[in-house]
């Protein structure tokens, strides 16, 4: 899959500009505040319904302006050629998607048709960063090949919601009688196990099926004497003897019967796959250690690097349809944080991937990657570009 045009109206600090974009690698560069993340956002938008930021669609007006629209002209594996646009209107609040001449409502027939993978400075801290970080990182790869999870998951957390406004709803009012307030909890618990052993097992999957990926990228980087490793926690206990749906089902029951009465005091569901932490660790001579606390800088980023860079791999062999094609990558100026060491080992991994994105404030990483690359178009975002209007 690549995206060939993007049309930016209104968009943050774009008045009006229209990009033709290569099939390989796009380098962007210019001066910081210029725009550059601006455009891997709006692509971001596309691919993911929205900004890979979090930014709010209300911050992506421009400033005096009440709309925004992205629109984007992508090319699949098959030569299916596909336009979305994505429209925002501040007054109204209202947020469109359009895929072809089709509004997108179900998000679970759309995710993972336009496949990304994003690393950025902010992913670079992933190895420091919350289970929350590390839950939405995993969630959004796993859900870009399997709508499946991705469903499961959003039942889980309307049931997780509805279970949540019922414990605070008691804590404000205490309407129910003990009784009746543990049998109400216990039919939401029935379903949080249903779905949450669903997310379980898949999660406990694709850390088994993704630790080769990981691993080949990160020996590429680092040279071989470490292995990357995922391990997951949860306070479910999980037996890997025994990775029955049954005796998981089992321990998640009693896991949330343990915790009804601190729930009930506390207001808030304790338990569950919403609660479960990725942690990542690193194998040397047969001995593990974990890279939060033990891992230099170097090693930092190289765990979560190539753990990006392994997303590629995960996602092409894993893809809901073969005609959709590869990802497409955005490098949101991550060079700067890199020795030049790892940014060549970078090049060299990702000329074998399909079209790249990549922003940077210094033209001068271009002769590191055309070692690598035969061909890199160049963007230079000025300040004037962004005020035009086509
Ligand atoms: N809603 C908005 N309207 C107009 N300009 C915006 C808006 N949001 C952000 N910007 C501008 O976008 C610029 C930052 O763009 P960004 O893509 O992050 O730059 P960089 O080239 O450093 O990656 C800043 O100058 C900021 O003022
Ligand atoms: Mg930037």
């Amino acid at each position: 899959m690549f995206l060939d045009n993007l049309s930016l109206e209104n968009f943050k600090n774009y008045a009006g500009s229209s990009f033709s974009f290569s099939p390989k690698l796009n380098f962007i560069y210019g001066e910081n505040g210029n725009g550059k993340t601006n455009i891997l956002e709006a692509i971001s938008m596309l691919c993911y319904t929205r900004s890979f930021l979090l930014t709010s669609d209300n911050d992506c007006v421009k400033y005096g302006s009440s709309a925004f629209s992205i629109k984007g002209e992508f090319t699949s594996g098959i030569n299916v050629n596909s336009v979305l646009k994505y429209t925002y209107n501040k007054e109204a609040a209202s947020k469109s998607l359009f895929y072809g001449n089709e509004k997108v409502t179900r998000l679970n027939e759309f995710i993972g048709s336009f496949p990304l993978i994003v690393l950025s400075p902010g992913d670079l801290k992933l190895s420091m960063g919350t289970p929350l970080d590390k839950r939405r990182n995993f969630d959004l790869l796993i859900s870009q090949v399997s709508r499946l999870y991705f469903d499961d998951l959003k039942s889980y957390t309307k049931i997780i919601k509805q279970k949540n406004s019922l414990l605070k709803e008691n804590l404000v009012s205490r309407k129910y009688s003990s009784k009746d307030l543990k049998h109400m909890l216990s039919l939401w618990n029935d379903e949080l196990v249903g779905f949450g052993i669903k997310i379980l097992l898949r999660r406990l999957d694709f850390i088994e099926e993704f630790k080769t990926y990981q691993s080949e990228c990160f020996n590429r980087i680092a040279g071989s004497s470490y292995i990357p490793i995922i391990n997951y926690e949860s306070d479910i206990n999980i037996d890997p003897e025994n990775l029955s749906i049954e005796s998981l089902k089992n321990s998640y029951s009693e896991l949330l019967n343990s915790k009804m009465d601190i729930e009930i005091r506390r207001g808030i569901s304790l338990a569950g796959p919403h609660r479960d932490n990725y942690i990542f660790l690193m194998e040397k001579n047969g001995e593990l250690f974990d890279v939060r606390t033990f891992a230099s800088q170097g090693e930092h980023k190289t765990f979560v690097v190539s753990l990006k860079l392994a997303e590629f791999g995960f996602i092409k062999d894993n893809i809901v349809n073969s005609n959709i094609g590869d990802p497409i990558l955005l490098l949101d100026d991550i060079f700067s944080e890199l020795d030049r060491g790892r940014i060549r080992k970078i090049s060299s991994i990702i000329t074998g991937y399909n079209q790249v994105f990549l922003t940077t404030t210094d033209v001068e990483y271009m002769d590191i990657l055309k070692e690598d690359f035969d061909e890199i178009s160049a963007y230079n975002i000025t300040k004037e570009l962004t005020q035009f209007v086509n």
